[in-house]
């Protein structure tokens, strides 16, 4: 395998037995391109032709305080398959952060579990003294990768084919971007939110096909909320308010503690995409907290929305990891218990009704890409190790008939959020495949593994080698080579126009 490794980055990162500094969590701090992948296993299928960009929360220097798996900095791993072979390259996220730690050489933000004051910089964040590590969530907009943190920071841009670092998007309000923005591929359109501790504490906004912000409104809030996701339709953009956040009294003394607050309930912003906040159609459900939506989409007088619904939002310690017991409880499914669910919202009565569509524990789903914001009926999600934040398989729903496909890793191999790509010219939604990134803690090595998305039972039908063995981590996407000719031609077009 030929490989072209980089001038190293500068780690203070020490030996420790942190759950999520060890193991299948060991940070990488190596960079390096690969033009061709061996293939272990199969043949990568000649019908897929993209590219698949996972983010990796990947600490490099030693914390400050208790490290959580959410403030390590972001490396993006890329896989790029065409023609019937496949390269690969790492990067680091080159946020201000990064390279303000770089030129100390250790670290300068605290964590998420810190108390105030930790950080010896300014920090960031809706929290407020967090690192920007942009290392949450990845997308592709109109031919730029763009990098995002959960708790709102900028959004960091990249090439998706080389991964160059194109710095910071211009048009980022000052409130900054949460992760899951949401592409319209058939407008350009990109929607986006942020929140904040001051009013409004929400913002929603509107970016198009050339990068310019078109559309920035407030989404009047009662008071700090901790909002991870959102979904898009045609006509809707759906927000969300959840009675998980910030417990008022401590975030007074700047203590940032996450409070279930009963008997409060969910509610839903549903705002047309050009809306003001007077077009806003709120809706209210059962108590719940949702980290991640799969699709929504209208049907009639309808809309309808699928995501994973927790019936334990605060979940109980796990009192055998010690000091880590809340941290482990909040990032493990067994613990919030997370199901695949459908709220729908009827725009003439205003009326919520919800249904519950499988009984597994799962999360990190996705759908067939061309079904995003029309009715689907295939969801593909996670399984993960119970007690870690750590995927070990997957399941297949089918939503119509209730089936379910079922695959599991061997022992101590785990997957990465694995988007779905439809096959080329298919006509079944299902007809396509999942590509991820394998981490074995058996052997010590990683792969990019692909599997047949209509029946996930046979495993990987294609296995590529990995230079070296990556970090877990969590989002990821995949973006087809004609979606980025495309928008070459839209950009090379609008700059002959101006
Ligand atoms: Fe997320």
């Amino acid at each position: 395998m030929q490989i072209t490794r980089h001038p190293p980055v500068k780690t203070s990162l020490e030996p420790s037995n942190h759950p999520y500094l060890t193991g299948p969590w060991t940070p990488l701090h190596e960079e390096v391109d690969v033009p061709e992948l061996r293939v272990i296993e199969g043949a990568i299928p000649a019908d897929i032709d993209g590219i698949y960009l996972r983010n990796t929360e990947n600490q490099v220097h030693q914390p400050l305080g208790r490290h959580h798996p959410f403030d390590g900095d972001a490396m993006i791993h890329q896989v790029n398959i065409s023609g019937g072979k496949a390269s690969y390259r790492n990067r680091f996220v080159r946020t201000h952060c990064f390279e303000a730690e770089q030129i100390a050489g250790r670290s300068l933000w605290g964590g998420l579990m810190d108390p105030w004051g930790t950080s010896v910089r300014p920090g960031f964040g809706a929290h407020g003294g967090l690192k920007d590590t942009g290392s949450t969530d990845i997308i592709v907009h109109a031919g730029t990768a763009y990098a995002t943190l959960y708790q709102c920071g900028e959004a960091w841009m990249l090439d998706p084919v080389t991964l160059a670092s194109r710095g910071k998007a211009p048009w980022v309000p000052l409130d900054g971007i949460s992760a899951h923005p949401k592409v319209d591929e058939g407008t350009g359109e990109m929607m986006f939110f942020n929140y904040s501790k001051h009013a409004p504490f929400m913002h929603y906004g509107v970016v198009d096909r050339a990068g310019a912000l078109v559309h920035y409104v407030p989404i009047p809030l009662p008071g700090p909320r901790l909002p991870h996701d959102m979904a898009i339709t045609p006509n809707w953009s759906i927000l969300n308010d959840m009675p998980l956040y910030w417990d008022e009294e401590l975030l007074g003394r700047n203590i940032h503690a996450a409070r279930l607050h009963e008997g409060v309930p969910t509610r839903f912003a549903l705002i047309p995409r050009y809306g003001q906040p007077q077009d806003i159609r709120w809706f209210e459900a059962a108590p719940t907290y949702v980290l991640h939506w799969t699709n929504a989409w209208e049907e009639g007088d309808e809309v309808i929305l699928e995501g994973y619904h927790q019936a334990k939002p605060m979940p109980d310690p796990l009192e055998e990891m010690g000091r880590y017991s809340h941290m482990m409880a909040y990032v493990d499914e067994h613990s919030f218990q997370s199901r695949l669910h459908r709220w729908r919202f009827n725009i003439t009565t205003g009326e919520t009704r919800e249904e519950r569509l499988s009984e597994r524990i799962v999360e990190f789903g996705m759908i067939n890409p061309k079904f995003a914001m029309h009715k689907s009926r295939y969801v593909w999600s996670t399984t993960t190790r119970p007690g870690w934040f750590l995927f070990n398989g997957y399941v297949r729903h089918d939503t119509e008939t209730g089936e379910e496909q079922v695959y599991r890793l061997p022992e101590g191999v785990y997957a990465s959020e694995s988007p779905m790509i439809p096959r080329t010219g298919a006509t079944n939604e299902d007809d396509g495949y999942l590509v991820t990134f394998l981490i074995d803690e058996n052997t010590g090595t990683s792969e990019c593994a692909i599997l047949d998305a209509s029946d996930i039972t046979k495993g990987p039908i294609c296995r590529l080698a990995l230079p070296h063995k990556i970090c877990s981590g969590t989002h990821s996407v995949w973006v087809e080579h004609d979606q980025l000719r495309a928008d070459a031609a839209f950009r090379a077009k609008a700059f002959a126009a101006a």
